[in-house]
């Protein structure tokens, strides 16, 4: 996903954009590039590849000017490269861009015949054009944007600079995330509230339809219709400092290190560990009434709802729809009424989760957000939100992110359950016990990291990887599935274990390392078959169990690591942590780049 920032500041902005844009690299990238304006002209300064090669350039090459606007591309048209780099400008006007504009096409065609002539593959270039043609025609930077903004359609956040206007910036919002960012005498934006962090700590959003027109004392915020209109200035919770990777390699790693500290932080907000209960936040609904529940998320927030399904399924005995947001928006099913919907998002941003939540709130269902950010725009368009106190997730593969997010779910189906009469005191206290060991426990576990470490030895050289769960440890194999696609680049596919003889077990042989997931629950005796099965025909079984379940095992695997035991319904929140170790560590031998994999954005704001 593309970042953008932007400076309107007393001083020369170069090197403040050139930090704002190191805010946001975690979101992926694979170019970047400034524009301020000198003398009245617009100077820009782009480069392929990495911030640390721009910074080099303006080494080479510095640009002066105290208005200014950056950006981090993540290619969707047009090859990683300088021509294609942001900001697309011409003589009169320079732009940066998040999103897609669908009918740039269309658009290029008609400037193009009108005698523009364009230098890069990007759809972004369509805009500044489209604007520049309007000032050609004498209309001021204000109306010429307005009059550009009527004609775009699909996705975009926009910073935009004229030449010979060194006071002012126009930024503009549909449907990518912009803020606006409030300092002494100075005025910013950016894409979120870390990449102003270093600036200011005072963030209005701008909602979808909104513009505004940027001076160092402020700003003016217009809605769809061309109203004027406030938007609330809050203060946000991200300090200034760049976020670090402490004392380790990648960012991944330090996320995947800080769950049990994350994973207590957030069980606080709603466990009480004397009384052995949960305590949700007030709602304005009544979770003892609602007739139905639906999960809807992306990736690896889908599997924690997919674990939520189980659990929700199990103790409140209500009916539980999982579904990929993607697929939901454009599925249209019918909708009752009344049910609950609730939105699983790191990021609060994710197009596809969004355009679920547009489409079930316009149906009548309650909307619930479960998101890291809170003042991201899921939080902020659903009726309610609970929080993951994760803290900013900087790796693009989501490690605490997930399991804070499964323990929120799990005290949601506990206060659910309760709320229906469908469980009893000592149902809950026994579960908040259990919950209340997971930190600890997490924590017992990640001492062992260096064993995985070496198992990973064994995998990396795989080119296929099975992974295999049943129950609710199903989903914890899809989950580890994604971790090792995304940061190791090996193909590897989650099954439920009662599945493998429906064909994938056509796949086994000594080629292909089977990861099973398998807790001593009631399900432990049916996965120890199908490890046998795949034994049998040769297959390398890495077995993650506890110590029961390892020595139950009849069959030898080709490794074997008990983890500690906890509670069956806890289980998921524990075993993701040694497919998350295990990916890591594949990914590491593999010599990838863990924390920004190739072609992946930490949130998918476009479709
Ligand atoms: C997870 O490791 C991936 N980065 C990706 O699947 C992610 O979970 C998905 O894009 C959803 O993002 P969100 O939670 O911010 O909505």
């Amino acid at each position: 996903m593309c970042g953008i920032v932007g400076i309107i500041g007393k001083q020369d902005v170069a090197p403040l954009l050139v930090e704002g844009l190191k805010r946001l690299e975690y979101r992926g990238y694979d170019s970047a590039g400034i524009a301020t304006l000198v003398n009245g002209g617009i100077e820009r300064r782009r480069a392929e590849g990495k911030l640390a090669n721009l910074a080099r350039l303006l080494e080479d090459k510095p640009v002066a000017g105290g208005i200014g606007i950056g950006h981090t591309r993540w290619a969707t048209h047009g090859v990683p490269n300088e021509r294609n780099a942001h900001p697309h400008a011409t003589q009169r006007v320079a732009v940066v861009h998040n999103g897609i504009i669908e009918n740039f096409q269309e658009l290029k065609a008609e400037l193009t015949a009108q005698g523009h002539v364009f230098e890069s593959d990007t759809d972004t270039e369509a805009v500044a054009q489209l604007i520049d043609h309007h000032l050609a025609q004498g209309l001021s930077p204000r109306d010429a944007t307005a009059k550009s903004l009527e004609r775009l359609r699909g996705a975009f956040a926009l910073g935009i600079i004229f030449a010979g206007h060194p006071d002012m910036m126009i930024a503009a919002r549909q449907g990518s995330p912009l803020a606006l960012g409030y300092g002494e005498g100075e005025m910013y934006l950016g894409s979120d509230a870390l990449a102003l962090a270093p600036l200011t700590q005072r963030i209005s959003y701008l909602l979808d339809g909104d513009w505004a027109v940027l001076t160092a004392d402020g700003a003016t915020i217009f809605d769809r219709d061309g109203a004027t209109v406030t938007r609330e200035v809050r203060l946000t919770q991200f300090s200034g400092a760049l976020i670090g990777k402490g004392q380790h390699r990648h960012f991944m790693l330090k996320e995947i290190f800080e769950q049990p500290e994350v994973i207590g932080g957030t069980l606080n907000t709603m466990l009480n560990p004397a009384e052995r209960t949960i305590t949700l936040p007030s709602l304005p609904f009544d979770l003892g009434v609602v007739n139905r529940v639906r999960i809807i998320a992306c990736g690896t927030s889908f599997y924690a709802g997919s674990v939520a399904k189980y659990w929700i399924e199990k103790l409140a005995r209500l009916p539980v729809e999982v579904d990929i947001a993607s697929e939901f928006r454009y599925r249209e099913p019918p909708m009752e009424p009344g049910g609950l919907a609730i939105f699983i998002s790191q990021s609060g941003e994710t197009a596809d989760t969004l355009a679920a939540l547009r489409y079930c709130r316009a149906h009548g269902q309650h909307t619930l957000a479960l998101v890291n950010v809170p003042e991201s725009t899921i939080s902020r368009e659903a009726e309610a939100t609970l929080l993951t106190l994760a803290g900013p997730e900087i790796g693009v593969a989501s490690t605490k992110a997930f399991t804070t997010q499964l323990v929120v779910l799990a005290c949601l189906a506990v206060g659910m359950a309760r709320s229906r009469g469908a469980i009893s005191g000592e149902t809950e206290a026994e579960i908040c016990q259990a919950l209340a060991e997971v930190p600890a426990r997490v924590a017992e576990f990640l001492r062992r990291d260096d064993e995985i470490r070496l198992m990973a030895q064994g995998i990396s050289e795989a080119r296929d990887v099975l992974y295999l769960g049943r129950g609710a440890s199903f989903p914890i194999a899809l989950e580890g599935a994604l971790k090792l696609k995304e940061i190791s680049y090996i193909h590897a596919e989650g099954y439920a274990a009662g599945e493998l003889k429906h064909g994938p077990i056509a796949l086994i042989d000594d080629s292909v390392p089977v990861i099973v997931i398998c807790p001593t629950d009631e399900l432990y005796e049916k996965t120890a078959s199908n490890v046998q099965e795949v034994v049998a025909r040769g297959g390398r079984v890495v077995f993650f169990s506890d110590q029961e379940g390892v020595d139950r095992l009849a069959s030898p695997p080709f490794a074997a690591m008990a983890l500690p035991a906890v509670n069956p319904f806890v289980a998921p929140i524990l075993y993701a942590i040694p497919v998350q170790l295990l990916a890591y560590h594949v990914a590491i031998a593999k010599g990838t780049d863990v924390d920004q994999p190739r072609n992946l954005a930490k949130s998918v704001t476009v479709e």
